[in-house]
């Protein structure tokens, strides 16, 4: 007998509205979802679906309007911001499609300076070990604009892993690269969340990329239209 995994992220009748009066838009429009623990789950769907909404509220960027959710054991809507904020801490990576590297410190210190905002000891050494597993150990001290674009998604991927997290999210983490770098961005976004043990969710409109995952889950206008394994 196989055992179900226990669930990361438990979330039920999830839904987001934004604005207020005539402008309202219902954007997430119940979502009922349950992620195992080591699951590689790809969220599919055309533009506005509400893929990246969905990413920012499961990871704890943003507040749900209504519905439930925990997420790595934490009750994300009872959380106010700064609850949020540090029940991120340690448990959820983002990669995102902008690198967002900060220009004025180093691919180290991008990698080091959250570690030492949270306290974890060894910072540096342990920025510089995921540097080098993502093939970056001869760019340490280079800026973000010394970097090509695949360089920097690399520090960005190291930079969300190095907290050890239980959860790896990643919003069209290939976008903004042309195809070769994209694919071997790719392969270690695979690669280093299978090694750190993380869940891994990706959003893509690429579905090749998307059928790596083992599960395929696809939005249509805020609804789960389909979930399935890959
Ligand atoms: N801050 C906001 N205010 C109002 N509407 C918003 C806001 N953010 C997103 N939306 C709307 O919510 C819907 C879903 O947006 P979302 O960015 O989640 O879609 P998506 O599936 O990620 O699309 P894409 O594939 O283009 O990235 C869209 O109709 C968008 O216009
Ligand atoms: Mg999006």
């Amino acid at each position: 007998m196989t055992s179900t995994p226990s669930p990361v992220i438990a979330a039920s009748a999830l839904t987001l509205s934004l604005g207020s009066g005539e402008a309202r838009v219902e954007i997430l429009r119940g979502i009922d979802l349950v992620v195992g623990a080591g699951e590689t789950l790809a969220l599919l769907g055309p533009s506005g679906s509400g893929k990246s909404s969905l990413l920012a509220i499961l990871s704890g960027l943003e507040r749900a309007s209504g519905g439930s959710l925990s997420v790595a054991g934490a009750d994300f809507t009872v959380l106010d911001e700064d609850g949020l904020a540090a029940a991120r801490r340690g448990r959820i990576g983002i990669v995102l499609q902008a690198f967002h590297l900060l220009p004025t410190m180093t691919a180290l210190e991008n990698v080091a300076t959250p570690l030492e905002l949270a306290g974890m000891p060894g910072a540096m050494a342990r920025a510089e070990a995921e540097l080098s597993a993502v093939g970056l150990g001869h760019r340490l001290n280079h800026y973000p604009a010394q970097l090509s674009g695949g360089e920097q998604q690399r520090v960005a991927i190291a930079r969300a892993l190095a907290p050890k997290p239980t959860i790896l999210f990643a919003d069209e983490p290939t976008g903004n690269l042309d195809h070769a770098t994209g694919e071997a961005v790719a392969d270690l976004l695979f690669a280093r969340a299978a090694e750190a043990g993380a869940t891994f969710i990706l959003v893509s409109h690429d579905e090749a990329l998307a059928a790596r995952c083992g599960r395929i889950v696809r939005l249509a206008d805020g609804r789960i239209a389909s979930d399935s394994a890959a």
